[in-house]
């Protein structure tokens, strides 16, 4: 009686395959619990005659023994499906998206990578600033036309209290703040009171550039934006500076750089003229540095001031200054850094 009972369980045992934790589970209860069908065989080999004890209760030890040993083996198969259920190695990765510069970014690591190697650091400057640093320690006259080359916002109407209209407004504070040998630039972001077009916009990116000391001298300025220009736009670029007039500089000039389109010959980018313009710049006047502390008997300068969008349009060839600020993405990534 007792034997073809084990011989049950342990075909029973040997033909179960339950599927996750849960049937496992009840396989334990089923077999091994304290109340399981092993136990029960246990508490009837009480009762067997003596003489059948010893085959009968290694019989009931085998059986034991063989509901334990599959019972481990189970747990272990239904723990390793369920970690490789955590981690499904054969599904694609997740991608990885990465953003990357803004092109007037990249133009502004490049043109700082340029003067660095010349011995140029890099000054930050405020964007809220009142008329002394914008515009009358720079030498523009009170009621002076010089003022509305510049259209300005001012800050609740307060004519002391406005948005920068150039990056010049940093060559003071800078004069102001370090004693010459002064060799900076200084990138930021103007503002005008202009209405917004492909070729121009309420605010735009300036790097202006001041070097104060002994001896600074216009073929000093010439060569560093000749060397600047080539660095920037290729080896065979050529410079060319056009009088002009800034009231913070005496001489002053415009740079402009051979057209990098038609090399010269005449085309819609440099309005058939063979060049483009730059930058701004000249001599430091003699009030300016005074305005900034430094004696323009001892101490000469120059400066300059570049327009960042005009030659990021240069670089990459963009025809409209508004792709700078409309955050398309189409256009932000066909930009990919090479920082
Ligand atoms: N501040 C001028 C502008 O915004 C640009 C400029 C011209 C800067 C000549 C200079 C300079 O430092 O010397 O139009």
């Amino acid at each position: 009686m007792l034997q073809s009972k084990i011989d049950q369980l342990i075909n029973a045992i040997q033909v179960a395959s339950p599927a996750n934790a849960k049937e496992v589970e009840l396989f334990r209860q089923q077999y091994l619990g304290r109340n399981g069908d092993i136990q029960n065989l246990f508490e009837e080999f009480k009762t067997v005659p003596p003489a059948e004890k010893k085959t009968l209760g290694k019989a009931l030890n085998d059986l034991k023994n063989l509901a334990e040993t599959k019972y481990a083996s189970l747990k272990d198969n239904v723990g390793e499906e369920a970690s490789h259920q955590e981690v499904d190695l054969t599904l694609p990765v997740i991608p990885n998206k990465l953003g990357n510069l803004h092109p007037l970014t990249l133009t502004r690591n490049r043109i700082i990578e340029i003067f660095e190697r010349l011995g140029f650091n890099v000054e930050d400057g405020q964007e809220i600033e009142d008329d002394w640093h914008n515009f009358s320690a720079l030498n523009f006259p009170d009621n002076h036309p010089a003022r509305e080359m510049q259209d300005t916002f001012f800050i609740q109407k307060n004519p002391d209290i406005l948005l920068r209209t150039h990056t010049s407004n940093v060559q003071i504070r800078l004069m102001n703040k370090k004693k010459p040998p002064v060799r900076s630039i200084m990138p930021g972001r103007v503002y005008r009171n202009e209405a917004i077009s492909a070729r121009a916009h309420c605010f735009f990116h300036q790097v202006e550039g001041l070097y104060v000391d002994t001896h600074v001298s216009f073929a000093d300025l010439k060569q560093t934006l000749f060397h600047f220009a080539k660095e920037m736009f290729g080896k065979d670029t050529k410079i060319r500076l056009r009088p002009s007039f800034f009231p913070f500089t005496e001489p002053s000039a415009e740079i402009d750089i051979s057209c990098l389109i038609c090399h010269g010959k005449g085309c819609n980018v440099c309005k058939h003229s063979g060049w483009v313009e730059i930058a701004g710049s000249g001599m430091v006047h003699p009030n300016v540095l005074r305005n900034g502390g430094v004696d323009p008997e001892e101490f000469t300068g120059f400066a300059f001031g570049m327009g960042i969008e005009r030659v990021t349009m240069l670089r990459y060839g963009i025809n409209d200054l508004r792709l700078f600020s409309e955050n398309d993405v189409r256009f932000l990534k066909q930009f990919r850094a090479v920082m």
